[in-house]
């Protein structure tokens, strides 16, 4: 990485109308995560994480996405690219040697295109832009080329028959040189075809003072721009595909890859297993070598190595698995401990509770944790055993190795290897099966 100080300016300003959302379209996630969030991780990543952030629509729900105290510009007037560039001029006036100008609503952009543009910089070009070719390229500005030199981006409203039949286009993504970016921008008109200040008229304004521009090639996973749900759908896919590919290529087994989606955050060891159709929501970790079972949900759970979840499981925020604990299907858990080879394999509610080490929990039991009001905890020991479809009402102490009779409703504390049953004692009558029988029979004659 290079020792280049470096701004990032990500413009956020915009409507998003064709999200037709109440939220601004960089909110809007891919993950789990806000595209704002992934656009700042990149930065970040390329070691060029000294944001501007220059907001407009919907100002203050984006900076609660973003870390307290990123700088942020609000754009008053939506008057085009160059000017909401402009909205950071305080900052790019600090003087930095690198000047990144990055779409908020282009959220698949990867470090190493921000680092190659950064290294055209290192190498004496004054102005950097990523290119792209879109299967489609109408609406995009095109990149007018002589030989190296990039000399120009028109936009598709002002190109000429044969400039729009050029495929390479801009993706938005341009780096400047910090000793370049301001008076470049202050020479930026607004005489085209839609009265904006385009920030791409530096490249034809950098090339009249004799600067050196160039323009890079990028994926068009790394140019998509999201303008509304249908390639919001489309980022999402794209952002699984690489992600299933790393996990696998960092050692997780996944059966059916197409059918598991990962959020932003989640961290899976070498060596786990993952079946199909599993859906990780935020904040999971998995430790060790664990199996998923298929169709299993997972959201702000950890797992520990050698566990067993589902198939069919849900694990809530909250849920914590020691080593070779067992949750089966059906099973549900929230804001709780399952210690070392506890097993929890079918048909229960778990919240709210720590089960001991080794303890067993029957089909079909249910921590009863909440009164309407308020959530209480169950505290089951180690090597305790509670019998299938047992409702255990908390506040509830089960004590280590205590043994629950199944049926039961528990209401009170259950000492250490205590045996306790909460429910009404059989009573058996031997024949009245068959006299009830023979009675309701002669009844219908
Ligand atoms: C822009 C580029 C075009 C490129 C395309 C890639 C210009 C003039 N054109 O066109 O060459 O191919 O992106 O998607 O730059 N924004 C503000 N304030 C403004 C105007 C825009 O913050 O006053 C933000 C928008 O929210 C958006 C980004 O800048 O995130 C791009 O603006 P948009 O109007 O979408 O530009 P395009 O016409 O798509
Ligand atoms: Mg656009």
């Amino acid at each position: 990485m290079t020792s280049r100080t470096c701004l990032s300016i990500i413009l956020a300003a915009g409507e998003g109308t064709r999200m037709k959302s109440a939220k601004p379209k960089v909110m809007h996630e891919i993950a789990g995560l806000p595209m704002i969030s992934h656009v700042m991780g990149a930065a970040q990543a390329a070691g060029a994480g000294d944001v501007a952030l220059v907001v407009g629509n919907g100002a203050e729900a984006v900076l609660k996405a973003v870390p307290e105290g990123t700088e942020h510009v609000v754009q008053q007037e939506r008057l085009g690219t160059a000017h909401a560039v402009l909205a950071a001029r305080a900052a790019i006036a600090r003087g930095y040697d690198d000047v990144l100008v990055m779409f908020g609503d282009t959220p698949l952009v990867e470090p190493s295109v921000l680092n190659s543009a950064r290294a055209s910089l290192a190498n004496g070009a004054a102005v950097v832009v990523i290119g792209f070719r879109p299967a489609n390229p109408a609406g995009y500005g095109r990149l007018i080329e002589d030989g190296e030199k990039l000399v120009a981006i028109r936009e598709d409203k002002d190109c000429s028959e044969a400039e729009r039949a050029i495929d390479f286009c801009n993706s938005g993504l341009m780096a400047m040189s910090g000793a370049d970016a301001l008076s470049l921008l202050d020479a930026v008109g607004n005489a085209n075809a839609k009265g904006e200040f385009y920030l791409t008229d530096v490249v034809a304004i950098a090339n009249q003072n004799g600067l050196p521009v160039v323009a890079l090639e990028a994926s068009y996973e790394n140019a998509l721009g999201i303008n509304n749900r249908a390639e919001l759908a489309e980022a999402e896919a794209i952002w699984q595909a690489r992600k299933r590919r790393a996990m696998m290529l960092d050692g997780v087994t996944l059966t059916a890859p197409d059918t598991v989606f990962f959020a932003h955050d989640t961290e899976i060891a070498a060596d786990a297993l993952i079946e199909p159709h599993v859906v990780f929501g935020p904040g999971v970790k998995i430790t060790g070598n664990a199996k998923i079972r298929a169709f299993s949900h997972l959201e702000g759970a950890t797992v520990g190595g050698g566990c067993e979840v589902g198939p069919y499981a849900r694990l809530r925020p909250g849920a914590v698995l020691g080593a070779k604990a067992k949750v089966g299907n059906f099973c549900e858990v929230k804001n709780a401990t399952i210690e070392a080879g506890a097993k929890v394999n079918h048909l229960s509610y778990i919240g709210d509770a720590r089960v001991g080490a080794n303890a067993n929990i029957g089909a079909g039991t249910i921590t009863c944790n909440y009164d309407g009001y308020s959530k209480f905890i169950t505290d089951i020991g180690a090597n305790a055993f509670v019998g299938s479809n047992s409702a255990l009402v908390a506040p509830l102490k089960i004590g280590d190795g205590a043994y629950i009779a199944s049926g039961s409703v528990i209401t009170e504390d259950v000492p250490e290897d205590a045996l306790a049953f909460g429910r009404a004692r059989q009573k058996t009558l031997p024949e009245r099966g068959r006299q009830l029988r023979e009675r309701r029979a002669a009844a219908k004659k």
